[in-house]
């Protein structure tokens, strides 16, 4: 951990942006749902418990989904049972549909996100649906959540391209994202599945998805690095004034059913960045870092993070 011991980065803060920022960690979902080794369950609750050790409060912890789509996250149920509930952390699940919610209730869930696509082809795949057919699964979801006082969050994927359809239009993402705010979602998590997003297609989708009603504290991003652009779009994000970022512990992450899919924005570059230009987070970079080692150990091979390989060398 040398640069932090001399005190790295150093704060230079820079106008425009958010005092704080809310860190949606996804790790333990989106990092692990494409292993394909099935992690043992132990070890998942071990993660979780670190991370929020961390200083991490808002901790995706699985799926509800069906266990053959995706195996890696079968163990739902024992994993949920397993872990000691802290003041102040929350574990959203995703929810596809209403066997989904049922799993999820019983095993006292307190926070969802159900997940659409922006595009036909990514419903097909990820859903066993059409574009319009999965909001006639998230609906009853959303309104039986809510009537259980549950929070619900709308992920939207493929909302800056689509591996099969090539770009999306903004217009599109935005009418996928009212129909989820109507339903009684109270959080927009715009996903990048592929990766594909630049900064100006970035500050594009928000106005765009702002300008059909969303209100800037509902809207949060989820940014996939497979071109190198996570942090830049993530900066983009936060000037347009956004102010939470989903990212994943080391780096870890993909879609089973999107192939081009890589790993998330690492937490660890996330806060180092947050960390230079004095933005709240409430992370423990060193200690995000010791954890993001400690998986990779563990799924036996190195964590994608730059931070993470510079911290740890
Ligand atoms: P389906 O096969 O069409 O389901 O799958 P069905 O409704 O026809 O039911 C078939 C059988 O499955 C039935 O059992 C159901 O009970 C059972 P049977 O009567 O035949 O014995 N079943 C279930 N069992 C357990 N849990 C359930 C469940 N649902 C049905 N929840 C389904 C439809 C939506 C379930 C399936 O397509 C699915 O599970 N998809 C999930 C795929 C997934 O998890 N993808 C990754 C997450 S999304 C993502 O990573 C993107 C994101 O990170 C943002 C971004 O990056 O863009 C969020
Ligand atoms: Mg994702």
């Amino acid at each position: 951990m040398a640069a932090r011991e001399r005190g790295l980065p150093a704060t230079f803060p820079s106008a425009g942006l958010p005092e704080r920022v809310t860190i949606w960690e996804v790790g333990a979902r989106d990092g692990l749902q494409n292993e394909q080794a099935v992690v043992d369950v132990d070890v998942k609750i071990e993660f979780l418990d670190r991370l929020a050790d961390a200083g991490l409060r808002t901790i995706e912890a699985t799926s509800f989904v069906h266990p053959k789509w995706v195996p890696q996250l079968a163990d739902a149920e024992r994993l949920l049972a397993g872990l000691t509930p802290r003041d102040g952390v929350s574990y959203p699940v995703l929810v596809p549909n209403q066997r989904g919610l049922d799993r999820a209730l019983d095993a006292g869930v307190r926070h969802i996100a159900v997940f659409a696509s922006a595009t036909e082809s990514f419903a097909n795949r990820n859903l066993n649906s059409g574009l319009d057919e999965q909001f006639a699964m998230f609906e009853p979801v959303v309104s039986r959540a809510r009537a259980e006082g549950i929070d619900v969050r709308g992920y939207i994927s493929m909302c800056w391209g689509d591996p099969w359809e090539g770009a999306v239009d903004p217009a599109q993402v935005a009418r996928v994202g009212a129909r989820l705010s109507e339903m009684g979602c109270s959080q927009l998590s715009l996903g990048d599945t592929i990766g594909v997003a630049t900064p100006g297609h970035v500050e594009r989708l928000i106005a765009e998805v702002l300008g059909a009603g969303a209100a800037l504290d509902e809207v949060a991003v989820h940014f996939h690095d497979t071109y190198g652009q996570a942090l830049a779009n993530t900066l983009t994000a936060l000037r347009a004034g956004v102010t939470c970022v989903d990212s994943s512990a080391g780096g870890l992450g993909g879609c089973p059913y999107a192939e081009s899919a890589t790993g998330n924005l690492a937490t660890e570059d996330l806060v180092w960045m947050l960390d230079g230009l004095g933005i709240e987070h409430g992370v423990d970079l060193d200690a995000l870092a010791v954890t993001s080692v400690w998986l990779a150990e563990r799924l036996g091979r190195p964590a994608p993070s730059r931070v993470v390989r510079a911290l740890a060398g």
